[in-house]
């Protein structure tokens, strides 16, 4: 049993590390070996996955609860909300180009500067105003409800789907489903 906090904190402790190898990979400049290349590209594939699950759960289920409780709410989850609709534009662009491609590092660069700065925002400004305010057993159901709610999120960033929490939940699956589909016939993110 994980808390909210807790089933967040580790997507972004892997975002993190995920952040650090493309860096790591853009300082050495573009990758010449196909092998490299290739790697580059599965790697962003799971970082757009991966991504993509864990922005649409805390849309469903974490802003909501930060727009109850805190009086300020609207105004941070705004905020937040707004910086994860315009990472899923730049997901976006990722998810269709390649390595090696003028668009995609592009992308990487700015990719990694808004997650990094997104993931301080909700966990240096939002998460020490939540822990305040919500009580243990309910930080334990939402964290059950997230992981739950991972396994069938939608695996592509939607940039044009409006962060709606009631429209994610009627429809998210059903857009989830289509995104899962995809996934199994071109094998993405089989890697
Ligand atoms: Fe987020
Ligand atoms: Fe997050």
């Amino acid at each position: 049993m994980a808390d909210v906090f807790e089933v967040l904190g580790k997507d972004h402790a892997e975002v993190r590390a995920m952040l650090t190898e493309l860096e790591a990979g853009t300082r050495k400049g573009p990758p010449a070996d196909p092998a490299e290349l290739r790697r580059r590209g599965e790697l962003v594939q799971r970082l757009v996955i991966d991504e993509s699950k864990h922005e649409a759960v805390e849309e469903e289920y974490f802003w909501p609860a930060v727009r109850e409780l805190l009086g300020d709410g609207d105004e941070l989850a705004d905020h937040g909300v707004g910086q994860e609709q315009d990472a899923k534009h730049v997901l976006a662009v990722l998810d269709k180009s390649k390595p090696g491609e003028a668009d995609f590092e592009e992308a990487v660069a700015r990719f990694i500067a808004d997650a990094r700065e997104h993931i301080s925002y909700e966990e240096g400004t939002v998460w020490p105003r939540m822990r305040q305010v919500l009580d243990p057993e309910r930080a334990q159901r939402m964290g059950d409800r997230i992981a739950a709610a991972k396994k069938h999120a939608p695996t592509r960033p939607h940039p044009n789907t409006p962060p709606n929490p009631a429209l994610l939940k009627t429809a998210g699956p059903a857009v989830a489903a289509t995104d899962r589909i995809r996934d199994l016939v071109s094998g993405r993110g089989r890697h």
